[in-house]
């Protein structure tokens, strides 16, 4: 989960420094404990510091850096040794010949660390990653060229990996990948490389997604892609279909207050093109779903809060389907066999223990599909099939635009799989943006935090399809402001979880419709309500939620299956407002990252 930016450049390019800075920033949603950058000259030019990025700004005598063109950045979130100047990357060998950075984790450290100590080399840092700087060393040593020593090198170690290197006295990088990302950037005097896009999109938007186990040297002539064996390997290069401004604030405080606000469109791209309203029909033209047996769905976090959605959603249309939390799944606890299809959900389309689930359930003889954000991401290489969320990049490290999406594909998809969609759900499918967007100009989700900030605790309760959007209110709610916040299952309140509720922790419910499912929800209200918890409601006005409340929160009256996906935007409001009022650091939330590519 940390961020990786290489820049090569020829004489009288772009600035290095400069570009590294801003990739920097771009990566910081992957990781922001420390950061690093080498410049490629000679002497090797290495600053590091631990905090946020602006610690090493006030480091790097940037001024003094000037008219080098090629160089390599690190942004890191700690796996092995705590945040510190000494772990931060770039890494290097005792006599700083090379530097190093990398995303993932090297499985063999601890045998490859004892046999280079043993052979004399001190290490300066706990990492993991530092082995490889001492690895080429030895390989240097023993008279090999820089390619040769890193390709070497990299044969010694085992596990996941996206590492770039820069030598002393060479103008180039080089890198490689297996099992995290990397991707190129082919811009006009200047070639990159990134954990992903946003780098490097205010550079350029021609990109090369790499495969696991190519070989990369960038310089400012040219990008060369070899295979394991030495061989070249034929890339293309893609345009990406958005700019820098998709990635900057435009205007809001934070990135996450933005992407909330983003979900309209969001929601209309996710639709566009899929749905018919005249045939009522959905069309996934991107993966055939015939003759799908039981579904099993696959996620993590904010993920699987909507895989939950989408195998209700399933089953409503009489398909059987379950949701498991990625590490938990194994496919010798949960047999899957060729009529099985196991629907990884993941934003990143790189969180390790998804891939890890998918890999499996491919190797188990399953039928694998993504669901994802993030085109070209390792999810798509290892699954059959891949569905496109559209959501557009998302930097916060509180999912929310892409938790809306994720709901409304898998709303296609669960209509794809039963062949039960009619006109009535595809208007009203269409229709959710514009409900979100009347949430989002009349809220009063402000209002209500101010109310209620500093209580002790916040629970979160709904039935049926409000059950996920509850677990997912109260995740938003403890990630970003740090109270502990708990969803349950509304029914569930009075088997345990009402013995923690007090006069100080404010009960949130999502009723919606008039039916059986919401008037046992409003028994769950007075239940809590008569142990003087305040009590906020998520409702369309539809039942008498709105009397037994002390705040309500307005959703428009819309189909049962999608009032969900427009309530939720109600309880991302009121965390962002919460936090905003504690004060806390909203898009980058403490000991979190945005992409989690160790299991
Ligand atoms: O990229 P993914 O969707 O696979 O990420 C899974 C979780 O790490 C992620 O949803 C996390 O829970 C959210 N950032 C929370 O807001």
């Amino acid at each position: 989960m940390c961020g990786i930016i290489g820049a090569a450049g020829s004489d009288g390019g772009p600035d290095a420094i400069d570009v590294l800075f801003e990739g920097l920033s771009a990566l910081e949603y992957r990781g922001y404990d420390s950061a690093g950058v080498a410049l490629a000259n000679s002497p090797l030019e290495v600053y590091k510091a631990r905090g946020e990025l602006e610690a090493l700004r006030s480091t790097v005598p940037a001024a003094e850096l000037r008219g080098r063109t090629t160089g390599i950045g690190h942004t890191r979130w700690s796996t092995h040794g705590p945040p510190s100047d000494a772990n931060a990357h770039p890494h290097t060998d005792t006599d700083r010949r090379v530097a190093v950075v990398h995303n993932g984790i090297i499985e063999n450290y601890q045998s490859l660390r004892d046999e280079l100590i043993g052979a004399g080399v001190e290490f300066a840092s706990d990492t993991d990653t530092e082995v490889v700087p001492h690895l080429i060393a030895s390989q240097l040593d023993a008279g090999a060229e820089p390619e040769p020593a890193f390709r070497r090198a990299v044969d010694r170690i085992e596990g996941s990996y996206a590492i770039a290197a820069v030598f002393e006295g060479e103008t180039g990088i080089y890198g490689v990948r297996n099992e995290s990302p990397l991707v190129l950037g082919v811009g006009e005097e200047t070639r990159y490389l990134a954990s992903d896009v946003p780098a490097f999109i205010a550079q350029t938007d021609r990109v090369v997604y790499l495969e696991d186990g190519e070989f990369v040297h960038l310089t400012g002539d040219g990008v060369r892609v070899t295979d394991s064996s030495g061989r070249p390997v034929e890339t293309s290069v893609e345009t990406v279909d958005w700019d820098a401004e998709d990635t900057g604030k435009s205007g809001y405080d934070h990135y996450m207050l933005k992407e909330i606000h983003e979900q309209p469109t969001a929601l209309r791209q996710c639709l566009r093109g899929r749905v018919d309203e005249l045939r009522g029909e959905v069309t996934l033209e991107e993966c055939s779903l015939e003759d799908a047996g039981r579904i099993q769905f696959v996620a993590c976090g904010t993920s699987y809060h909507a895989a939950l959605y989408g195998a209700a959603l399933c089953r409503r249309n009489g398909v059987g389907a379950t949701a498991y939390i990625a590490s938990e799944y194994t496919t010798d606890r949960i047999p899957v066999d060729e009529e099985t299809l196991v629907v990884g959900v993941t934003q990143s389309g790189e969180t390790a223990d998804t891939l890890r689930a998918l890999r499996e359930a491919g190797q188990a003889g399953a039928r694998t599909l993504v669901v994802t954000n993030t085109v070209g991401s390792s999810a798509t290489r290892a699954c059959d099939e891949t569905m496109y969320i559209r959501a557009g990049p998302e930097v916060g490290v509180a999912a929310t635009k892409t938790f809306a999406s994720q709901q409304l594909a898998l709303t296609l998809l669960a209509g794809e799989l039963s062949d039960s969609v009619s006109y009535a759900d595809i208007k009203s499918l269409r229709a959710v943006p514009d409900q979100i967007q009347s949430v989002l100009d009349t809220s009063r989700a402000r209002a209500v935090a101010e109310e209620l900030v500093g209580s002790d605790a916040f629970f979160f309760i709904g039935r049926d399809l409000a059950y996920p959007v509850a677990l997912e209110g109260a995740l938003k709610c403890k990630e970003i402001t740090y109270e502990h916040a708990e969803g349950f299952a509304a029914g569930e309140l009075k088997h345990g979880p009402l013995a923690l509720v007090t006069a100080d922790t404010p009960v949130v419910a999502v009723v919606t419709g008039d039916g059986s499912t919401a008037r046992k929800t409003l028994s769950n209200i007075k239940e809590v309500e008569a142990r003087d918890a305040p009590v906020v409601v998520v409702t369309d006005g539809q039942s008498e939620a709105g009397r037994y409340a002390d705040y309500v929160l307005e959703v428009p009256a819309t189909d049962e299956l999608n009032v969900a996906v427009v309530a939720n935007v109600q309880l991302q409001l009121f965390a962002y407002w919460l936090a905003n009022l504690m004060g806390r650091s909203i898009d980058k939330p403490r000991n979190l990252a945005k992409s989690v590519t160790v299991e």
